[in-house]
């Protein structure tokens, strides 16, 4: 594999809306970004993904798109965002726009000409269909609950939607639909944008004709995200896409992709493949089922090591995986694979590492590098997220009680990632002087960037050095492009695992009990380990026996 620019950097992800708020709206907007641009680049940040800005009635908050050209007021103008572009660079961090091309807003002109004329050209861009024998075309449940089939007002029409009604799915079987899509792509690159992040992607191609498949669950539906990953046709509509927009612009592209078989990776990373990089949810899936929140279990830090030590193994001599811990979709990490007990700084700084030092291009999202937790929220009201509410509704229905289903609900929601960003301890958070648009976490007395930056030890530093490490002429060579090679894999809450490289070997070894640990590694034996980051305490590595606290976590260079 060719070295690329992008390779030894490190990502950031933004959720714009909850990022900075700078005109008192309760709203995060672009100018917020560019003010922030500086805390970023000193971070060590080098690339940004922002999460969507056009055009939205919001109802997914903007992963519904009604003008792909547009920057919705809310966020900004275009003049913000090129302004946020050309201050990025000067930075040099590339900039990643969110491409959400499965769905549009049911807002967008296309679908608001279909409806009035769902036979005619438009009725084209998306699925139309009417029931046959008083039977919708298919029984598949949409992501956020309930048929994907809406009724159109009035008439007999149905139109299909995988996510919200409000985000009616793009017919990409139609090559019209599909250059109307790579013209936007190509229109977004030449304006300097690095590239994107890819939404949704394996939904693009929907197994044709509709069908029925086997109910899952008691309302006869079966979940859309099953029935989706290795549809034949798929692969033509990504390739042309690669063929037709990032590869002419040498673009990055990292893909939302779930669902992949592991044989298939390699059509979807590595030189000359669909995209640069896709994320590795395979420990954010772990621990989930078809029957909702209320059924799924947290992985424990054996099982989200097994999950990394997989993706490494399917990953290695293929290409890059991009490593998360959260997103604006998930808990947050460190209130979700941590235990109970590990949930403070040192916890934090030790999953963080884990994570961070694998093999892959790492994305941090926004706050994670203060440790920011999930929220407790008070009530389901608090709660803003689509698929929330209807997750709060799937757990009353099966028995719970109402504080049973919050409690379920608080840990799943969307929203734990989409509080206000925690930038001081003042009002709000210092997230904005008006009303936020979702609630702050409580925790922003304790837990805020200001009290972070340039204290010793804290998190937001911790994090800080990390991203140095990696970018290190010491250590580059091995941490970005090392094999990784996982030890005492059998080892109780103990994660392990070399990373291999050219000029010298390093040793990543993390302590997830709650009590200190000694373990043997025979290879040390006559070494010298040098430590090359600690998340706090002493540490010993003599003799083949490496000493380490509870909760400890530290990066050595093996000589
Ligand atoms: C992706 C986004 C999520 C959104 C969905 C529909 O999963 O990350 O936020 O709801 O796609 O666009
Ligand atoms: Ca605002």
């Amino acid at each position: 594999m060719e070295k690329q620019w992008w390779q030894n950097r490190t990502a950031y992800q933004i959720y714009p809306k909850s990022f900075l708020d700078t005109n008192g709206d309760g709203i995060g907007d672009l100018p917020g970004i560019i003010e922030k641009l500086d805390y970023l680049k000193d971070l060590g940040i080098g690339i940004l993904w922002i999460s969507p800005v056009y055009v939205s009635p919001c109802a997914d908050q903007g992963y519904d798109i009604a003008d792909y050209y547009g920057i919705d007021p809310k966020f900004g103008t275009m003049e913000d965002m090129d302004r946020l572009l050309a201050e990025a660079k000067k930075r040099d961090i590339a900039v990643l726009m969110d491409l959400v091309v499965n769905h549009c807003s049911d807002e967008h002109e296309w679908f608001q000409k279909a409806l009035k004329d769902p036979e005619g050209e438009y009725g084209q861009y998306f699925y139309f269909a009417k029931k046959k024998d008083g039977k919708l075309p298919c029984n598949w449940r949409s992501y956020f609950g309930g048929s994907v089939w809406e009724n159109v007002e009035g008439t007999d029409w149905y139109y299909l939607h995988m996510f919200h009604k409000k985000q009616p799915d793009l017919n990409w079987e139609n090559p019209k639909l599909r250059e109307e899509i790579y013209k936007m792509m190509n229109w977004w690159l030449d304006k300097g944008i690095a590239g994107f992040r890819v939404d949704a992607i394996m939904n693009i191609k929907k197994p044709l004709p509709f069908q029925d498949y086997p109910a899952d669950r008691e309302d006869g539906l079966c979940n859309v995200g099953g029935i989706l990953g290795s549809q034949e046709g798929l692969r033509d509509f990504l390739n042309e896409m690669h063929e037709k927009t990032t590869k002419p612009h040498h673009a990055f592209s990292v893909g939302e992709v779930f669902g992949l078989d592991d044989s298939d990776i390699s059509r979807f990373i590595g030189d000359d493949a669909y995209f640069t990089s896709i994320f590795d949810f395979r420990q954010n899936v772990a621990g989930q089922t078809m029957l909702g929140w209320y059924d799924w279990k947290a992985p424990t830090p054996d099982e989200y090591k097994e999950c990394c030590f997989t993706s490494q193994k399917v990953s290695e001599g293929v290409g890059f995986f991009s490593n998360i811990i959260e997103n604006h979709d998930e808990p947050r990490g460190v209130s979700h694979y941590l235990p109970e007990y590990a949930q403070n700084e040192k916890g934090k700084k030790l999953l963080g590492m884990m994570y961070f030092m694998l093999k892959g291009l790492p994305f941090i999202y926004q706050g994670q590098e203060l440790g920011m937790e999930n929220c407790a929220f008070p009530s389901i009201e608090a709660i803003d997220d689509v698929s929330s509410r209807d997750e709060y509704q799937r757990c009353l229905k099966v028995g719970l009680n109402e504080k049973e289903a919050l409690k379920v609900v608080s840990h799943y929601s969307r929203d734990n990632g989409r509080t206000p960003f925690q930038w001081n301890d003042e009002k709000n958070g210092g997230f904005t002087t008006g009303t936020p648009w979702l609630m702050v976490n409580p925790q922003y007395k304790e837990i805020n960037a200001a009290s972070q930056i340039g204290r010793e030890g804290s998190i937001y530093e911790f994090y800080k050095s990390m991203i140095a490490l990696r970018r290190d002429d010491r250590y580059e060579d091995t941490i970005v492009y090392g094999v990784t090679e996982p030890v005492l894999e059998d080892q109780k809450d103990i994660m392990a695992y070399f990373r291999r490289g050219e000029k010298q070997d390093i040793l990543v070894i993390g302590n997830f009990r709650d009590e200190a640990a000694e373990v043997e590694i025979p290879e040390l034996k006559g070494k010298t380990c040098q430590v090359l980051l600690n998340n706090g305490g002493t540490c010993m590595a003599v003799d083949g026996k490496v000493k380490l606290e509870a909760l400890q976590g530290v990066v050595f260079e093996v000589k």
